[in-house]
C-alpha cells in the first residue's frame, strides 16, 4: 500500500467477500513489491503481526522469515499458539526465540513502571537485531501497523518506542493494513484463516504481563499474574463473557497478606480482577460481573494458584483510575 492517507472512496472491509478483495489485491501488490526478496517480521501473535504474517504468507510463503520472541511476558499459552498456527498449520518460516532469561534478569529488581517499559523495549529490539543479523538476503521488515498507528503518532507501533533498527539494518518498510482500522483487520484476519481467539483477542500492552506484576518482577509472582489471568480468561469464555468485555485481566501487587489454608495461617500475594468496558480506552466502566462467577474465580485462583491466599475486584472507572495498574 502506497501513501499514508485512507482514500475517501476506500469501501470498509465489513464482508468475507470485501476481505478477499482485499487480500488478492494485497497479495499482487506484495509480490511486484517483494519479488523474490526476503521480509522479516516480528511475530508477537497479536492480531496485527498475526494478519501481517498470514497475508505475507500467502502472497509469499517462505521469502516471509517470522520471528516470535518470548520475553516471558506473554500469556499463557501465546507462545505455543503462534508455533502452532504459523509453523505447523501455516507451514511459515518461524524462528522461535526464548528470551524469556534474558528479559527476566535486565528486569529483577527494576521497580518503576517506565523504566520497566523501556528495558523491555529496548530489550526487545536487542534480541530482534541480533536475530536479524543472523539472516542474510533480508530487504524488507514487515509492521502491523494499522490506521489508527498512522492517525495517533507517527505510524510507530507502541512497542518500537524505544528507537528503531541500527542504521546498517535500515529495511524497506512493508505494511500491508497501514489503511485499516481494527475492526476490517480483524475480517481480513478471519478470511485468511486464523482462529478466533487470536483474530478477536481483547487489547493486550506491549509490555505484556510485565505491567501488571506490579513493582520488580519477580518468577513466582509473574506466574501468579499468569494463572490467574487464564483461569479469568477462561471462566469469562465459559459464561458468555469473552467478546462482550473490551479487556479483563489480573494484577498481582508486590505485598502480602495473611491468610488461612487447612488450619495453617499463610502470608501469600493478592489477585486483583479487572474488567472493563470502553470505546477508545481514554475512559472507561467496569463490568457488573455477576457475584456468583467472581465467587466462582475467587475459589478457583485460591486453590489452583500457588502462592495466593486473597482475591479482589477492581470497582474503579478511568478516570480516576487508569485501566491497568501501572
Ligand atoms: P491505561 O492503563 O492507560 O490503558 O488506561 C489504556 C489501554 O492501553 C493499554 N496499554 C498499553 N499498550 N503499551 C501498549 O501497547 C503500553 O505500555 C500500554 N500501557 C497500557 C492498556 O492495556 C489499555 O488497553
Amino acid at each position: 500500500m502506497t501513501g499514508n492517507v485512507r482514500p475517501e472512496t476506500m469501501a470498509r472491509i465489513t464482508t468475507p467477500e470485501l476481505a478477499q478483495a482485499f487480500i488478492d489485491e494485497q497479495a499482487q501488490e506484495l509480490r511486484s513489491q517483494i519479488g523474490d526478496k526476503k521480509v522479516l517480521l516480528a511475530l508477537s501473535g497479536g492480531v496485527d503481526s498475526s494478519v501481517v504474517a498470514a497475508l505475507l504468507i500467502k502472497a509469499i510463503g517462505k521469502q516471509l522469515v517470522c520471528v516470535h520472541v518470548n520475553h516471558g511476558l506473554l500469556r499463557k499459552g501465546e507462545p505455543e499458539q503462534v508455533i502452532e498456527v504459523f509453523r505447523n498449520q501455516m507451514n511459515a518460516n518461524l524462528v522461535y526465540v526464548d528470551a524469556v532469561d534474558r528479559f527476566l534478569d535486565k528486569l529483577a529488581g527494576v521497580a518503576d513502571p517506565e523504566q520497566k517499559r523501556k528495558i523491555i523495549g529496548a530489550e526487545f529490539i536487542r534480541v530482534f537485531e541480533e536475530e536479524a543479523r543472523k539472516l542474510d538476503g533480508i530487504e524488507f521488515l514487515g509492521q502491523g501497523t494499522i490506521y489508527p498507528d498512522i492517525l495517533e503518532s507517527d505510524g510507530v507501533k507502541a512497542h518500537h518506542n524505544v528507537g528503531g533498527l541500527p542504521e546498517d539494518l535500515q529495511f524497506e518498510l512493508v505494511e500491508p493494513v497501514k489503511l485499516l482500522f481494527k475492526d476490517e483487520v480483524r475480517v481480513v484476519g478471519k478470511a485468511l484463516g486464523l482462529p478466533d481467539n487470536m483474530v478477536f483477542r481483547q487489547p493486550f500492552p506491549g509490555p505484556g504481563l510485565g505491567v501488571r506484576c506490579l513493582g520488580a518482577i519477580t518468577r513466582d509472582r509473574l506466574e501468579c499474574v499468569r494463572e490467574s489471568d487464564a483461569i479469568l480468561r477462561e471462566e469469562f469464555a465459559k459464561n458468555g463473557l469473552e467478546g462482550k468485555v473490551w479487556q479483563y485481566f489480573t494484577v498481582v501487587p508486590d505485598f502480602k497478606s495473611v491468610g488461612v489454608k487447612n488450619g495453617k495461617r499463610t502470608f501469600a500475594y493478592p489477585v486483583i480482577l479487572r474488567a472493563v468496558n470502553t470505546t477508545d480506552a481514554m475512559t472507561a466502566t467496569v463490568e457488573d460481573v455477576p457475584f456468583s462467577l467472581l465467587e466462582h474465580i475467587t475459589d478457583r485462583i485460591t486453590h489452583e494458584v500457588d502462592g495466593v491466599n486473597r482475591v479482589l475486584f477492581d470497582l474503579t472507572p478511568k478516570p480516576c483510575a487508569t485501566i491497568e495498574w501501572e
